[in-house]
């Protein structure tokens, strides 16, 4: 029976932190942090993440602003309204949820956000910073991983981790984390001959595919830890994750559920971008 990291306390204590550094924020500097999300369209699933994140900003006491646009946006306003926020005062972050509509080319879109106001961490020079190992903010979903890790005691220094998927969102930043805590690194993706295998030697396993029960229990090396990242719903419409959880947790050391698990802390660490964003900024 593996121990399960549960992503939900351990957001609750470090949004607490969180709301405590606030505190002090607010003393010193006459205002609270300020986190800017817009979603354009009216994408479900995008619209329960973006409430999310706005009770979060609740939560630890940031100033939140939520702008909701049609689907029939154009670039040119979503990209002025972005450049009205980064002339901001009061905001700190600025966060576009994705997916855009098709007629809106989302890499203008990252590239129009001031990089320090760039709490996703998409901004091309983020991420150079952050492959060159001296980056401010951490991308979100892979520093909750690394936060789940560090806080349950997993050591990574010199274990075999293996990342399943190459997204820019999750993927690639985690791989790069990992091999800056000294995990000896393999990513994983559709094209990889024996994925089984590649599996079979993890000592930390990352999914981050977005297919359920894709990670099956004869692919986990006894004693590992296993971080399910995908978000899915399964054929009876339930939220799982990419690990067939009930076999898995058999083998395994430690586990993430889901939902419960990656999910809050990806949330979690966009707060603390904002909170860092805006200190950076004021400093
Ligand atoms: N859509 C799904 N995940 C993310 C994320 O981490 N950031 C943004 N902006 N959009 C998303």
């Amino acid at each position: 029976m593996a121990t399960i990291i549960n992503g939900k306390e351990l957001s609750a204590t470090i949004r607490k932190e969180i709301a405590d550094r606030t505190e002090e924020f607010i003393k010193q500097k006459g205002r609270a942090p300020g986190l800017a999300v817009i979603i354009v369209g009216e994408d479900p699933a995008s619209k329960v993440y973006v409430r999310n994140k706005h009770k979060a900003c609740d939560e630890v006491g940031f100033y939140s602003q939520v702008i909701e646009l049609p689907e029939e946006t154009t670039e040119e306003e979503l990209l002025s309204r972005i450049r009205e926020l980064n002339a901001s005062e009061s905001i700190d972050g600025i966060l576009v949820q994705l997916p855009l509509p098709r007629h809106i080319c989302e890499q203008n879109v990252i590239e129009t956000i001031d990089p320090k106001k760039d709490v996703d961490v998409f901004h091309p020079m983020n991420v150079g910073k952050l492959t060159t190992g001296n980056h401010i903010l951490t991308p979100c979903t892979p520093a909750g991983v690394m936060e789940m890790l560090r806080r349950s005691g997993i050591e990574i220094k010199g274990k075999k981790c293996v990342v399943v998927g190459r997204s820019n969102i999750v993927g690639k930043p985690m791989a790069i984390l990992l091999l800056e805590a000294h995990g000896t690194v393999t990513v994983c993706h559709s094209k990889t001959v024996d994925l089984k295998k590649e599996c079979l030697e993890a000592d930390i396993l990352v999914s981050a595919i977005g297919k359920p029960g894709f990670i099956t229990a004869d692919m986990i090396k006894p004693g590992a830890t296993v971080i399910d990242v995908g978000i899915n719903r399964n054929k009876e419409g339930k939220l799982c994750g990419d690990v067939d959880y009930d076999k898995v947790e058999k083998i395994a050391a430690y586990i993430t559920p889901v939902p419960g698990g990656v999910g809050p802390m990806t949330v979690t660490m966009l707060m603390k971008n904002t909170l860092l964003a805006a200190e950076n900024r004021t400093k």
